[in-house]
């Protein structure tokens, strides 16, 4: 696998006791490849979790980070940011996306890491929401998991069923969550048709299975969700999942 220098540095354990989908550190080192970001810029980490990637943030490039999620309450994330040494550079706010407390154009930069394709795949999100946080000429910056092609002739017989989930005694209401896994051509489309950035990356992270695998094996033995990660990964035969890098710069 690709060696991530930087996130070598954090211990692995910690990184598994937060993180909430396949490694974000190793997700954000790549993004932030494609990122210019300098000491006492203000950056939004949207869908932050548990706050890996926004103590990354502080810590690597000295930013100042506004941590904000939906389901991890602020409170607990502080302390994280403090037993972290962190707390006067990492702010945790508890907002949904669709809700934000920021003004726009206040921030340097606005960034997402495995969160973006539960709300930004809604086409009016990107120009309506998320750019307008950020100023002209900043930057902005997602991963997602996705599909290196869309399932333009339905679904691959192995995946159907998490697409098209079937409801059961423990989760009567279970309807599938992956309608948002898109190419990156789609993503790109997307941002791109608003005029409102130009594209600086966009493509498909090499073998995401290397970077996805540990969290799936990790997810199986540690939570307890209705659909093991390792299934979704193996049944995955034509290699259709992608974890996707996207960035842009605001005109
Ligand atoms: C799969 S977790 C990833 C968390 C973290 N980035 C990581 O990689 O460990 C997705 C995150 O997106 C956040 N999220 C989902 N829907 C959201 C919404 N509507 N508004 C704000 N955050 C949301 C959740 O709170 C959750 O922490």
């Amino acid at each position: 696998m690709k060696k991530y220098t930087r996130t070598a540095k954090y211990d692995e354990d910690w990184i598994c006791q937060n993180w909430m989908g396949p490694n974000p550190l190793y997700l954000l080192e790549e993004l932030c490849e494609h990122l210019d970001l300098k000491p006492g810029m203000k950056v939004l980490d949207m869908g932050c979790g548990k706050g890996l990637t926004s103590i990354f943030l502080a810590k690597e490039f000295g930013v100042t980070v506004f941590a904000n999620d939906l389901w991890i309450p602020a409170t607990e994330n502080l302390q994280r940011f403090e037993q972290s040494q962190v707390a006067d550079k990492v702010f945790p706010i508890n907002a949904e996306a669709h809700a934000l407390p920021y003004a726009n154009g206040f921030f340097d930069a606005v960034i997402s890491i495995d969160s973006y394709h539960y709300y930004g795949a809604d086409e009016m999100y990107f120009p309506c929401t998320f750019s307008r946080l950020v100023k002209s000429g900043g930057q902005l910056g997602i991963v997602v998991p996705g599909l290196v092609r869309e399932y333009e002739n339905g679904y691959p017989e192995a995946m159907k069923k998490y697409w098209i989930a079937e409801p059961s005694a423990q989760y009567p209401e279970e309807i599938g969550e992956l309608f948002s896994f898109h190419s990156k051509d789609w993503w790109r489309h997307l941002w791109e048709k608003t005029e409102i950035a130009k594209i600086t990356a966009c493509y498909n992270i090499e073998k995401p299975k290397e970077i996805w695998m540990p969290w799936a094996v990790w997810s199986d033995e540690n939570m307890d969700f209705n659909v093991k990660d390792t299934d979704f990964l193996a049944d995955d035969v034509n290699d259709d999942l992608a974890l996707i890098v996207m960035a842009g710069v605001k005109k």
